[in-house]
């Protein structure tokens, strides 16, 4: 069985194929980073615009990298939301047509769930119930697993996502963008001490993120210190910054996992690139005795492998996916399951 994978939510068109053992035959991604970068964050138009152009060339790359046709694909999976509703339409209605002139089975696949998913490509023996913290740019949400394909989720950022927040601040310094691998390279040589952020607390007992909080607390300290990327202080801010966004991540995991007792961590993401958060998480883990798993980082990011997989796990537990000529996107959280119920 041959699974072609479709992802276009935001600013990277990505392929991938997969077949019936879970084995990634090819993963091509397409990063857009170079056309948003002069203006500091995506620009949801000019995303779109750059998927049309670029989904074709990426589709056959994929298939010319696992020796394929089109012809070979038996099931088609893509990303329905949530995500740039532009961006979205681009995949959706690319890989509806190939469907529909194939007469194959379409998989609508939900993005923060295929993010989760994307860890059971390099480990297929992650105990249940787990827990999965994910952290991207546009999302950053808590999930209770009770079992394979079940999501829970149990708390959300009631703001900014953790990787909007590092983006902005980065921004803000004229850094790049995306600021999160930057602020990542410069905070590994600098003194999280110097700085002191105080950390989000919630009113109520909630498991939610607040993180726009943080941003304007570092906005204040780049304004008061002047700071730039001359000054000498500079990599301590970057490093004391990222390490309280660390913190206020992991505060939350480590009181879910005194709630819910899982059996195992997961980490994912964007922004589960981030090596202080990949290592404190493993650290956190392994305080609580308990298996931490974190996908490789070209994994964490943005890319269609994972959404072939889960599409292959949901088939292999008996899920069918009949062509619906009227499937459409959806821009927010929804999950696939109660969007049109
Ligand atoms: O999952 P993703 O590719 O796209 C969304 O679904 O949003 O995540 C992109 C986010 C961006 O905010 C980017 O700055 C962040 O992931 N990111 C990182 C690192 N690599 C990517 N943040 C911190 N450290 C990194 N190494
Ligand atoms: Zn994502």
């Amino acid at each position: 069985m041959i699974i072609l994978g479709i992802e276009t939510s935001c600013d990277e068109t990505s392929a991938a194929i997969v077949n019936e053992r879970q084995e990634i035959l090819s993963s091509v991604v397409l990063s857009q980073n170079n056309i948003h970068a002069p203006y500091g964050g995506v620009v949801p138009e000019l995303a779109s615009r750059q998927h049309i152009l670029s989904i074709g060339y990426v589709v056959d790359e994929s298939l010319r990298r696992a020796n394929l046709s089109l012809k070979d694909v038996d099931i088609y999976a893509v990303t329905q939301g949530p995500g740039l509703i532009g961006s979205l339409l681009v995949g959706l209605s690319f890989t509806k047509g190939l469907a529909f002139f194939f007469k194959k089975e379409l998989v609508p696949v939900d993005h923060l769930e295929a993010h989760i998913q994307s860890v059971f490509i390099e480990n297929r023996d992650i105990q249940f119930p787990s827990l999965a913290l994910l952290v991207s740019g546009g999302h950053t949400s808590l999930y209770f697993l009770p079992e394979a394909l079940k999501f829970e989720m149990i708390g959300r950022s009631r703001d900014d996502a953790a990787g909007e927040a590092l983006d902005k601040v980065a921004k803000f310094l004229n850094l790049g963008y995306p600021g999160g691998p930057i602020i990542d390279r410069l905070a590994a040589e600098g003194n999280l001490q110097r700085f002191h952020f105080s950390l989000p607390q919630m009113t109520d007992k909630s498991l939610d993120f607040s993180f726009s909080g943080l941003k304007t607390a570092a906005l204040r300290i780049i304004k008061k210190h002047r700071l730039s990327k001359k000054s000498p202080e500079f990599v301590d801010f970057v490093a004391s910054f990222e390490s309280a966004v660390v913190q206020a991540l992991l505060t939350n995991v480590s009181r879910s996992i005194d709630e819910f007792v899982p059996k195992s961590l997961i980490l994912c993401g964007g922004v589960a690139r981030n090596r202080r958060l990949r290592k404190n998480f493993t650290t956190l883990a392994n305080s609580h005795k308990l298996p931490a798993f974190i996908p490789s980082p070209e994994y964490c990011t943005d890319n269609a492998a994972m959404v072939a997989v889960i599409a292959l796990e949901k088939i292999n537990r008996g899920e069918s996916f009949p062509l619906a000529l009227d499937l459409n996107a959806y821009p927010r959280t929804m999950g696939t399951s109660n969007f049109f119920s």
